[in-house]
């Protein structure tokens, strides 16, 4: 397990996915943890604070969000709105307790007024999560939503009709299987995709060998 800004992919330039440079303010780390950051001017202004993952750091199952909004800006953990409520139901569904798996996001400041994250932002924040999942080393990532799915499969993901599928995605010098999903905050604006969101969540669940189901766990993965 690498640690340390200069190591890892979390030092300008990341793994070559947009960061620009950060003008000398690098970014301080404490363990999976971001202490400080100033890369993204915007952010700095809009954030009242970084927002780390949270969850075992030895987890199976890691959920990559977005950004946080104003809830999680507020409170300092990912998915504490609506979306995550959710979450934790679609967790609940599958049996899986929230505190049993990794919750983090590809941009860890809020942007203003909830706007999605630049690419230049989610470059210059890449190599946190490389950093945080080289660490965890789950055996299934689940990107929530169309922003997720695209950093890090690094294509055009149409996530409704890609939900539930298996894939592979690299991050840094690793490779990590993934469940793509849409992203909890869908269900609550049309609700025919609650069970797209719920059946992803209980996929990857079994998959990672944390739910209720039947899969099999890590042999449920070793299909793929
Ligand atoms: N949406 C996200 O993508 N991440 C959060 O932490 C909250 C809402």
């Amino acid at each position: 397990m690498t640690s340390g800004a200069d190591s890892d992919g979390a030092t300008p330039g990341g793994d070559g996915h947009g960061a620009v440079p950060d003008g000398g303010d690098a970014p301080t780390t404490d363990g999976v943890d971001v202490a400080s950051c100033a890369r993204c001017p915007r952010l700095v202004e809009s954030r009242s604070r970084i927002v780390n993952g949270v969850g075992p750091d030895d987890a199976d199952l890691v959920f990559v969000g977005e950004a946080p909004g104003a809830n999680e800006d507020d409170r300092g953990e990912p998915f504490v709105g609506r979306s995550g409520s959710v979450l934790d139901d679609a967790l609940r569904d599958a049996g899986v307790a929230r505190a049993d798996v990794r919750i983090t996001n590809c941009v860890r400041c809020r942007p203003p007024e909830n706007r999605d994250p630049t690419r230049e932002e989610l470059g210059n924040c890449r190599g946190h999560l490389v950093r945080e999942l080289e660490r965890v080393d789950p055996a299934l990532v689940v990107t929530l939503g169309k922003v997720p799915a695209e950093h890090l499969l690094d294509r055009s993901v149409p996530v409704t009709s890609e939900a539930g599928d298996v894939v592979d995605v690299r991050l840094g010098e690793r490779s990590y299987r993934a469940v793509i999903s849409v992203h909890p905050a869908a269900t609550l604006y049309d609700g025919g995709q609650r069970e797209t969101f719920f059946d992803a969540v209980a996929r990857a669940a079994d998959l990672a060998g944390v739910g209720d189901g039947d899969a099999g766990g890590q042999s449920g993965l070793d299909a793929f």
